[in-house]
């Protein structure tokens, strides 16, 4: 069994992550994987980082997912859970678990600046998949988590998040405005500092003492938050992570994966497997021409049912050369690569039915020669 197999991957992986272009079928493929490691005997969550219902919809579930995983039921040896990332439930957590006392807590979560982080900025929302995906990774219930990112070209940010927020917490500047606190200084005096006095005539002095009233109240909490940040890196660019590109047949499809190949190389994380869904099914290996022929010597509704083969081969000959030709551009990034294939169901993925139909598609498409 190569290792970048699908049975391998489902089996070893600590984490997985799909990520591609909008509409391919991240999110499904996300599910399905779910459901081969659980019929391969694994504990797994499936946490979706995109704020969109598709997951809950894509395995037939009428409510609303939240932080709190919740078991699904599927006819396997292991276990599966879905669960959906909520930035402010997730911050809250993180001050709750970092925080020396509950007031501390509370103080922290009535913060202004803190309020407006966790609402508003994007960053922060990279930085909470990140946070959870560290609190369930950790979490002895699963042993596999697999992340379905959002149809963004910026997907990947989260990978970088850990890393950029403790930089952050080591910023001269930001230590500057943690250490009135710590010194016994009041804030007042730290303001006067020509810097921070440049930093306040840009956005506004209640700005700035918002942020050194969150940066004083999480005073202490920030080790944990940085250590917490770069446990995760390590995990994300670590062996027990499986990255995988999920994409369909199309140009456009085609055209976006490639950037999500080059953005995992920039990286420096490996591309373990790509997913090529939604391909149009194989008639065997009859060509256009030969099916034009056919129907030329067919008579009647026979020869209109022969042009309209001999479209939907010459159909499936284009993509498969697409899709082939994008192979052996990711192949030069990744030469050991694995691949697997899903054609496009009769109907859309609406339930577990048609997510165990992908995942049994998945674990027979054979790997191209
Ligand atoms: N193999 C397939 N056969 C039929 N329909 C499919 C297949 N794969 C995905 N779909 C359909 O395509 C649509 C998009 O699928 P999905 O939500 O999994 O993609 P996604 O890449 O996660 O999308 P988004 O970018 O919006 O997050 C859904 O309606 C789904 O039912
Ligand atoms: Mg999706």
């Amino acid at each position: 069994m190569s290792e970048n197999s699908i049975e391998s991957i489902c089996e070893q992986a600590k984490v997985i992550v799909t990520c591609g272009t909008g509409g391919v079928g991240k999110t499904s493929v996300a599910a399905a994987l779910g459901v081969y490691a659980a019929q391969h005997g694994r504990k797994v969550v499936v946490i979706t980082i995109d704020p969109a219902r598709r997951l809950a919809d894509a395995i037939g579930i009428t409510g609303e997912l939240s932080n709190e995983p919740q078991r699904v039921s599927v006819s396997a040896p292991g276990e599966l859970w879905v669960t959906m990332l909520d930035v402010n439930e997730t911050f809250d957590q993180l001050v709750r678990d970092t925080s020396p006392s509950p007031q501390r807590a509370q103080e922290v979560m009535n913060n202004s600046f803190y309020r407006s982080l966790s609402r508003s900025l994007s960053g922060t929302r990279d930085y909470m998949a990140a946070e959870r995906l560290y609190e369930l990774h950790n979490d002895p219930r699963f042993d596999l988590v697999i992340v379905d990112t959002p149809p963004s070209r910026n997907a990947l940010d989260f990978l970088e998040s850990p890393e950029r927020l403790a930089r952050f917490l080591k910023h001269p500047i930001v230590r500057l405005l943690m250490a009135p606190s710590r010194g016994g200084m009041r804030f007042a005096s730290a303001a006067m500092t020509p810097v921070l006095r440049a930093i306040s005539s840009v956005v506004g002095s209640d700005a700035l003492t918002g942020v050194a009233n969150f940066l004083r109240a999480i005073d202490g909490m920030e080790t944990e938050f940085s250590r917490r940040a770069l446990a995760v890196a390590g995990v994300l660019r670590g062996d027990a992570s499986r990255f995988v590109v999920v994409t369909a047949p199309s140009p456009d499809a085609l055209h976006e994966a490639d950037h999500f190949v080059s953005e995992l190389s920039r990286l420096g994380i490996n591309l373990r497997l790509v997913v090529t869904n939604r391909m149009p099914p194989r008639f065997g290996h009859t060509s256009e021409h030969e099916e034009r022929e056919a129907s030329l010597r067919s008579s009647g509704d026979i020869s209109i049912m022969h042009s309209l083969m001999a479209d939907l081969c010459a159909d499936a000959e284009l993509a498969e050369a697409g899709v082939s030709a994008f192979l052996d551009r990711t192949q030069q990034k990744f030469p050991q690569v694995g691949q697997a294939t899903a054609t496009e169901l009769p109907a859309d993925i609406h339930d577990m039915g048609s997510i165990v139909a992908l995942a049994q598609q998945l674990a027979v498409s054979e790997p191209r020669q």
